[in-house]
This record gives structure tokens, sequence and C-alpha cells, in this order.
């Protein structure tokens, strides 16, 4: 079996690589260990930074979250219980967010792949890559658990298999630099059945803990709580996720978060990870595979179509005219990036998580920091630039 580019990974990452380089006439085959199900299904993030969003325009699949999508203008910090506007779109010239879930992209993406008549082979097992300092690196792959192992050839390869996948250990140990904080902070997430509480997010930083509303649609919204990483989600009754939620929302106005049935919960750990480099031989990782970050800043989805914008642009100008100055450059100009992000995601997290372990002084700083941040222009300008998303610089 021979293509193009071989991609592992149907999240975000592997579904846009392999929609752009499509739009460029290149072809690609993507291997994706779960079923098209599950990946269409599975609840992360919401928060579309203006360049993704104008990318997904640009290239014909935004049609539906421009419909369904919630664009905001603005997002709320409450602590000391007063809330807080960040006027994103006056700070920033004009620029906003869009509230659309990932998985209604990927639901977005795979069906514009296979209209096009894209192969993505899903249920894979057993993948591993080869020769990826020749000319033809190698996938090799299971196509059905105890099927025979096949192998597809090909001229470059996207790990786009996001932090637990097989590409990044694929490169040797020797030249694969890897950086990495663990918090003390977990994500209780939560789906429910209720109406809107507020037309904009609101990040909450309380004694109990952080709390972040968020939404979905006029029916159904999408919450969060700080719990103990090693926490299980059996010991999160419903009763229990809104007894908290109210302790920690809820406002001495009367002003109160709007309980109903949850349809969806579970608990995420939170780290920042960096693998310098994201590129080995004809291997390039894109995404989650070569980073990760703390979902309080909403970066990690929007990092990982800056990485395909960069990693398409240099594989086209590679078939186009043999130059592969960009795709030479693809971790230097990706990494710069990446790392800005991972400041931001490490200042919200920082400033908006409580830490249990933290003295007085500790916690005197932080709501220090939040006072001067909505307090301050030049601090509120900064919060917004980073939350609507950073230029690309090439
Ligand atoms: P993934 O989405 O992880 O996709 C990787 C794919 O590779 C998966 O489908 C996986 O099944 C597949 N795979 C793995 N191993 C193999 C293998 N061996 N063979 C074949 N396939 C394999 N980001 C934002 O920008 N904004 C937000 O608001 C936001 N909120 C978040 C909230 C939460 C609670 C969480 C957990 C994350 C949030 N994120 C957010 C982060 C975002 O979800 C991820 O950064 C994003 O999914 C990364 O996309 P990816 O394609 O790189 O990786
Ligand atoms: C959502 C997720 C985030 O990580 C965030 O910072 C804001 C909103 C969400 O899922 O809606």
């Amino acid at each position: 079996m021979q293509t193009q580019v071989g991609i592992i990974g149907a999240g975000p990452a592997g579904l846009l690589l392999s929609h752009l380089l499509h739009l460029q006439g290149i072809e690609s085959i993507i291997f994706e260990s779960r079923s098209r199900e599950e990946i269409e299904g599975t609840i992360r993030a919401g928060v579309l930074e203006q360049g993704t969003v104008d990318l997904l325009n640009a290239t014909g699949v935004g049609e539906r979250m421009m419909k369904e999508g919630h664009v905001h203008h603005g997002i709320e910090l409450q602590f000391n219980g007063k809330r807080h506007r960040i006027n994103m779109g006056e700070l920033t010239g004009g620029k906003n967010i869009t509230v659309y879930a990932q998985h209604e992209v990927i639901k977005d993406l795979v069906a514009a792949r296979l209209q096009a008549g894209a192969k993505i082979y899903f249920n894979v097992s057993d993948v591993s890559l080869h020769d990826l300092d020749s000319t033809t690196p190698k996938i090799h792959f299971r196509q059905e658990k105890e099927g025979e192992l096949l192998e597809l050839t090909c001229d470059f390869i996207a790990g786009c298999d996001g932090f637990h996948g097989p590409s990044r250990k694929a490169i040797p140990k020797e030249v694969r630099i890897e950086k990495q904080k663990i918090y003390p902070f977990g994500w209780l997430g939560i789906l429910a059945k209720t109406p809107p509480v507020n037309p904009e997010l609101i990040y909450t930083n309380h004694e109990r803990g952080f709390a972040l509303l968020s939404t979905r649609s006029p029916e159904v919204q999408r919450h969060y709580i700080q719990v103990d990483p090693s926490d299980h989600i059996d010991n999160w009754s419903d009763d229990r996720i809104w007894t908290e939620l109210h302790a920690r929302v809820d406002m001495a106005d009367g002003w109160t978060v709007k309980d109903g049935p949850i349809i969806q919960k579970n608990i995420v750990s939170m780290r920042s990870f960096v693998c310098e480099t994201m590129q080995y031989g004809r291997l390039f990782l894109a995404g989650d595979a070569a980073h990760i970050v703390p979902p309080t800043g909403a970066k990690g989805l929007n990092l990982a179509a800056a990485d395909i914008q960069v990693l398409a642009r240099g594989i086209s100008e590679y078939y186009q005219s043999s130059n592969e100055n960009l795709l030479e450059r693809y971790s230097e100009i990706c990494l710069r990036r990446v790392w800005k992000a991972q400041r931001f995601s490490y200042w919200m997290t920082t400033m908006l998580h409580r830490n249990f372990e933290h003295s007085p002084f500790d916690a005197g700083i932080q709501l220090a920091e939040l006072d001067y941040v909505t307090s301050s222009n030049a601090a509120s300008k900064s919060l917004a630039e980073n939350y609507v998303g950073l230029p690309l610089e090439w």
C-alpha cells in the first residue's frame, strides 16, 4: 500500500491535515485506533480561537460551526464573590472566540473527508513506524485484531496520535527532549440538560476550588470543577456535583447556576508537556502528540490547528517546488507558539485553581494577580490577546 502522506490519528490534527493536503491535491491515508462513533462522541474542547474558526471557514468546513457555534466577545473572571468581565473584543481590536464542541468539528471534518473519497482506516491496531530517516518511511498496522500485519509506504508520516500514541516514541531518545509539569489538579467535566446560565464563560476561583461554567447549546451546558486528579468519578453523584458547583459559583445577590440531569461526566488530570523536537527525518508530530497544555487556557485544539497549518504548507511547498525550507523549520516555527501557549495555560491554571498546599501568602499573591488582571487595562489586554489566540509567526 502506498500514499504521499501517512497520518496516524483521526483527531482534530490528523483530520485537518488530511483535509488541507487534499485541497492542495496531495493524497493521504489516516489510521485511527478507535471507531468513527467513538471519535465523533468523545466530549472534549469547546473554545475555538478566531484563527481556528477562520481556517475552518476558509477551507470549506465551517458551515455548521457558523450556524450552531456561539461567538463570545468576552469572558468573566469570578473571585472574592464578584464577577469581572474581560472584554476581549474591545481589548483585541474586534477579535473573539467561538464555542463549538470539538466532536462537532470532528464530525464536520470526517464528513468532508469521506465525501471527497478519502481513506480513513478506523479500528486499526498494532500501529508502528519504520524507516523514518529514509525517503520512504513506513507504517505497519492491522486492520482487524488478529489480521495480518499490513504496510504503508509513504513520503511523509504525520504523527497526530495524541499524547499516548506511538509516533512520539518512534523518535530516538537521544534526539527527543521532553519537558513536563504535572499539576495537583483534575477537572471533573459534565454535560447537563439545562438552559444557559450566562451568555459568556465564567472562570471562578473559589476557596473550595476552581469552577468553569461553559455552554454548548440552548438545551445542553458544559461545566467543570476542580477535583483531586486521583479522585474517581464514581465518588461524584449528580447531587454532589451540583452542590459543589452551587457552593463555588452562586452569588450573594441570588444569582445561581441552574441544575438538571447530567448526561455525561468524567475526570481528567492536568499536565504541561513539550517534546522538543517535533520532527525526525520524515516524521512530523502535531497536536497533543507533541505537546499538552492544561485546559484552563482552552489552547490544545487550537495549537493542533496551528501546527497543521505549518505542516500542510511545508508539505505542499515540497511537492510544488521541492523546497524543503519550511519543513526543515517546522519544529522551530511551531515550538515558538507552543511555548507561548504553555506560558499562558500555566498562568491561567495557577491563577484560577486553589492549591491546597499553598501558604496564606501564596493565596494572597494569587488574589492580587486576579485583582491586577481585572483592574489594569494592560494586564486585561495581555489576557485577552492570548485567549483569542496569538498570531502564527512563520
Ligand atoms: P487527539 O484529539 O488526542 O487525537 C488523537 C487521535 O489519535 C485519537 O483519535 C486517538 O484515538 C488516535 N490514536 C491514538 N493512538 C493511536 C494509535 N496507536 N493508532 C492509531 N490512532 C491512534 N483545546 C482547546 O483548544 N480548547 C478547549 O476549550 C479545550 N478544552 C479541553 C477540555 C478538556 C476537558 C480536555 C480534556 C481537553 C481540552 N482541550 C481544549 C484540548 C483538546 O481536546 C486537545 O488538545 C485536542 O484533542 C488535540 O487534538 P489531537 O488531534 O492532537 O489529538
Ligand atoms: C471549555 C473548555 C476549556 O478548556 C475552557 O478553558 C473553556 C471552555 C469547554 O469545554 O467549553
